[in-house]
């Protein structure tokens, strides 16, 4: 099922609604002092996940009563009580890059996505600092503030800027991941981490960087950022080469051109 173009065009309407006006909140916050708890060991939440969070809800729930919500912080009650079951779900990270965040390092976003029977309908990331929209339309194409975006055309991995990230379980999964990560180095020009999983996904959509890999990530991770990719004529698969979906353990996204050169590297 995909949504009929009224109802697309008002779900693109709130959702950048929402995005832009959860980054004015992150925004505001960034400089202030943090009030950060612990999820983990290393796992941070801040006032401003919440402060985020709230906002996003709160103005999609005025428009659209009835959806569904999956979203990385605690406490939504998902479909509302007594509500019917929704063709829509808003997929939804509130402050995606918490722990740069919360050290003052200035990459992080807010990432929302709508899925309809499955498949996402749309998405919009928000880099609040950069004031940097990016958005995406099923079969509709991928937009930076307002301007259609493609992948890159590398296609050596010498002359690739690919990046990677760390889950917060990262010490469980140590010598594996330094292993991969050091084939990868061996390879391409230049290896990033930039500390939020749904910028990568955007850059890699508008041609910043070439490629993008990461394990057990989640959901709210990848929502926004896996239509922006395909839409912008790229590719995503797990580690393995099989067909990625947002519960998937792991991700490789690239520009398409570099996919199997970066799939058996990250092989062995
Ligand atoms: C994290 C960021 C980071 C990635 C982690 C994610 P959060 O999300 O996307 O880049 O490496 O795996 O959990 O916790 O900042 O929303
Ligand atoms: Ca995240
Ligand atoms: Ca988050």
């Amino acid at each position: 099922m995909t949504l009929s173009k009224d109802m697309l065009e008002k779900v693109a309407q709130i959702g950048r609604q929402a995005a832009l006006a959860a980054g004015a909140v992150l925004r505001q916050n960034y400089h202030q002092p943090h009030r950060i708890t612990l999820k983990g060991v290393i796992d941070p939440v801040t006032e401003s996940d919440l402060q985020s969070q709230e906002m996003i809800i709160s103005l999609i729930r005025q428009s659209f009563p009835d959806h569904d919500f999956l979203v990385e912080e605690a406490g939504v009650a998902t479909p509302p009580p007594g509500a019917p079951s929704s063709p829509c779900r808003w997929i939804i990270d509130p402050l995606d890059g918490t722990v740069n965040f919360a050290h003052g390092y200035p990459a992080f976003c807010v990432s929302i996505a709508c899925e309809a029977a499955g498949q996402m309908q749309y998405g919009v990331v928000y880099d609040p600092l950069r004031d940097e929209l990016f958005e995406a339309r099923r079969r509709g194409g991928a937009w930076l503030n307002g301007q259609a975006i493609t992948v890159s055309r590398t296609d050596r991995l010498e002359r690739a800027l690919v990046t990677t990230g760390f889950p917060y379980d990262i010490r469980e999964r140590l010598p594996e991941t330094l292993a991969r990560m050091g084939r990868i180095l061996g390879a391409v020009q230049g290896l990033r981490r930039g500390g939020s999983a749904a910028l990568d996904l955007c850059y890699i959509a508008c041609g910043r960087l070439d490629g993008f890999f990461e394990e057990n990530l989640k959901p709210w991770d990848t929502a926004a950022g896996l239509l922006l990719v395909q839409e912008a004529g790229g590719r995503i698969t797990t580690l393995g080469g099989g067909d990625y979906d947002i519960f998937s353990p792991n991700i490789l996204a690239s520009n398409g051109l570099l996919h199997q050169a970066l799939l058996s590297n990250l092989a062995g």
